[in-house]
């Protein structure tokens, strides 16, 4: 499918899918919707209800790796370990990273090249991409998802229901269910009313939060400890 990268209105860049009309952010900012849905309704908020030093995020997909870059550097601030696992069935080109230029949002010059390692380190093993930040990327599809309980936050950016609702559906989110510890949460963008009851039917305890600039709502659901 063809995919060419715009800028969205806070001046940072993502990737649009021509042929469906669908971007891997929101085109209000990606920045923005990155940091405000999974960065503060996602990771300050587990911060803020467990006293952990160390803490595992598990992404569906990881596609241009801005979620990964924002938590790289999370973890530094808030001197907390972070392991990434990143599920991504089509990772982007070389050519696309540069494209998207994410390096220029880091502001500690050592860590500058920290999105370029995350896109370059090898899939299915750990990568220790800073003394905060480790990396796995699986290449593999949502619906092969395997893994009981090792995440603590789930960051689920699938493309819309719109074009994708075959993965807001409860039979793929019951594998992010399996995938999270007692008390993890997932969070993610879209409020889709089936994709709520969905994840509502699967036991998650589900809120609907104030969304980024541009968006009216986001969702986040809890799996009961
Ligand atoms: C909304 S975009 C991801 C955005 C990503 N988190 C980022 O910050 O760029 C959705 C991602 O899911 C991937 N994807 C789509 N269908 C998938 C599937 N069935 N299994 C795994 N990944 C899938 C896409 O290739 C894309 O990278």
């Amino acid at each position: 499918m063809k995919r060419n990268i715009i800028t969205t209105q806070d001046g940072s860049k993502t990737i649009r899918l021509e042929e469906w009309n669908e971007h891997y952010h929101s085109t209000h900012g990606a920045l923005q919707e990155a940091k405000h849905v999974y960065i503060k309704a996602g990771l300050d908020h587990f911060a803020s209800l467990h006293d952990v030093e160390k803490l595992r995020v598990l992404e569906a997909g990881f596609g241009s790796g801005l979620n990964a870059l924002l938590a790289s550097q999370w973890a530094i601030q808030n001197n907390i370990i972070v392991d990434y696992l990143g599920l991504e069935a089509y990772p982007i080109t070389q050519d696309e990273k540069e494209a998207l230029d994410y390096n220029k949002l880091i502001d500690a010059a050592n860590q500058k090249t920290i999105f370029d390692e995350m896109h370059n380190c090898k899939w299915e093993q750990w990568v220790k991409l800073s003394p905060n930040f480790k990396l796995k990327k699986l290449e593999l599809k949502f619906s092969e998802l395997g893994l009981k309980q090792v995440a603590d936050v789930v960051f689920y950016d699938a493309f819309g229901p719109r074009v994708q609702p075959e993965l807001w559906e409860a039979s793929v989110f019951e594998r992010f269910y399996e995938a999270l510890k007692p008390g993890g949460l997932l969070v993610t963008y879209s409020v889709k009313g089936t994709a709520k009851r969905a994840l509502q039917g699967l036991g998650f305890r589900v809120e609907i939060l104030e969304g980024p600039p541009g968006k009216r709502h986001m969702m986040r659901a809890t799996k009961p400890k």
